[in-house]
């Protein structure tokens, strides 16, 4: 099978905030997955667990959002500033009602921000907050002034601005985020974005899009955005959720339910390609960009774990999900400026389980970590044809297209990742340079596993990234032997 990278037709930039991650105060991702508290046993930092931070700083991740999810249509900022002693305890309304002890506030979050080199995005409440609070928060943030909200904040530790650039005005607000109306919710865009001020830095205000590939919030929320009156230059990013949900379990499934969960996870560039055309009706000059700020499997409660937690493990199967959908971001780099995975620790596709005081990288971890080179580059165009599987379903057959994959150009170097998605096919692949270049080098990275069903655990690490072979056959050519369920990055530098 041959594969052509096209260099003389780039898509767009790969904005690393692609390679985004998402916690939220559910289960164990915050307490326990993030945050073990200075008094710990547990090696951290101010609370912050090192071996979380060591782990996340290799996969180089760009943004984070926080505090939810559905947590953050009841979160008020203003509970987890000041002495810990002294802050509130509620109850964690969405989320098993277990207690949330405020102890990882707006100072901790940053301060995790920094440890990892991400940008921090916060995600403000909506359905049982007001303008006043979202506003005041982002002054406490950013205000390099002397109001008195930047003063308690350099009380609390802060002399310097937080410079929050990413803001979310509400999250899920046609669900958890307060049940509204895509018109209702247009409103109080309007409303609450008239009041989110830039202080310092310029911020960046994200909408609320649809579950999944809803045409009608979107349809409807931009008419309401833009008439009356066109507020449509308030908004920087339109946010959908996309979760491919499971098929079998999280680590029980036949090849016919292989099949089918890959093939809900590619439903992504539907999803992408249909919400973008609409969005184009309203922004013709598109400088709105399409988020997807929280996505990934979603499989069945973990037994003996609390099925509120969210808690799930991390197959091979997962891996191939974050893969393709990745390259899809990437393919789709003129329109996505921004994707979250849900959710970093311990909770539904994490890149990282934590056990009291060890932790296991997952494969979707170590999928992060061979994609991050895509960030910054300049996605080009592939062309394949690809094979196809045939499989069942509860309905009757469907059909797959097994092979994937993106490139992106930085530096003088190619970067092509490609899934196999095939549990059986292999072959031998030829890729071929289209543009005035010469190859000098290449380098090859795997990740597969012998048994379709692999996770890692503390005892063993089964899936992880290795080396594999792959030739230069002439100035534009290579090949390599592809191997059934595997998932490959090729590093090819140009002279
Ligand atoms: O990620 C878990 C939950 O899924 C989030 O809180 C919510 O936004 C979504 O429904």
């Amino acid at each position: 099978m041959e594969i052509l990278v096209n260099l003389k037709d780039e898509i767009g930039v790969i904005r690393p905030e692609i390679y985004g991650h998402f916690c939220e105060h559910l289960g164990e991702c915050i307490y326990g997955g993030i945050w073990v508290g200075e008094n710990s046993k547990i090696p951290n930092i101010a609370g912050i667990r090192k071996d979380v931070v060591e782990a996340l700083k290799r996969v180089k991740v760009s943004v984070f959002r926080w505090p939810g999810g559905c947590f953050a249509d009841c979160y008020h900022w203003q509970d987890g500033i000041g002495p810990k002693k002294e802050r509130p305890k509620r109850v964690n309304y969405h989320w098993g009602k277990v207690i949330e002890t405020n102890e990882f506030g707006t100072h901790e979050f940053i301060q995790f921000c920094k440890l990892i080199g991400a940008s921090p995005y916060i995600c403000g409440n909506v359905g049982t907050g007001s303008p006043k609070e979202l506003r005041d928060w982002i002054e406490y943030c950013n205000f390099e002034g002397e109001s008195t909200l930047s003063l308690l904040r350099k009380q609390n530790g802060s002399e310097s601005p937080f410079n929050v650039k990413y803001w979310g005005i509400g999250n899920e607000n046609w669900g958890c985020g307060g049940h509204f109306t895509p018109e209702d919710y247009a409103s109080e865009y309007r409303r609450f974005s008239t009041f989110a001020f830039e202080f310092g830095q310029k911020i960046s205000l994200i909408a609320c899009g649809p579950g999944g590939n809803d045409l009608q919030w979107t349809e409807k929320f931009f008419k309401k955005i833009t008439e009356p009156g066109n507020y449509i230059n308030r908004i920087n990013g339109y946010a959908c959720h996309y979760y491919c949900g499971t098929a079998g379990t999280a680590t029980e499934y036949s090849t016919d339910e292989w099949y089918q969960l890959l093939k809900k996870a590619i439903y992504m560039e539907k999803l992408i390609q249909d919400q973008r055309n609409l969005m184009d009706y309203f922004d013709p000059e598109r400088k709105i960009e399409l988020i997807i700020d929280e996505w990934g499997t979603w499989h069945r409660p973990a037994p003996g774990r609390n099925p509120s937690f969210l808690w799930q493990q991390n197959t091979l199967r997962d891996a191939m999900v974050a893969a393709l959908t990745l390259d899809i971001l990437n393919r789709n780099a003129d329109k996505v400026g921004m994707a979250n995975i849900a959710q970093t620790v311990n909770v539904l596709q994490s890149l990282i389980l934590t056990f009291e005081d060890k932790i296991v990288l997952t494969p979707t971890y170590y999928v992060y970590q061979l994609y991050q080179k895509h960030q910054g580059g300049r996605s080009l165009k592939l062309f394949f044809d690809s094979p196809t599987v045939q499989f069942k379903t509860d309905n009757g057959m469907d059909s797959l297209r097994t092979l994937s994959g993106s490139a992106s150009l930085k530096d003088k170097k190619i970067f092509l990742t490609l899934t196999n998605s095939h549990t059986e096919m292999e072959d031998e692949i030829k890729v071929s340079l289209h543009g005035e270049v010469k190859i000098k080098g290449v380098s090859g990275k795997i990740i597969t596993h012998p048994d379709f069903k692999a996770y890692n655990t503390t005892e063993e690490e089964k899936v992880k990234i290795d080396d594999f072979e792959v030739k230069v056959v002439a100035d534009k050519e290579i090949i390599f032997h592809l191997l059934p369920k595997s998932i490959y990055g090729l590093e090819i530098s140009l002279r």
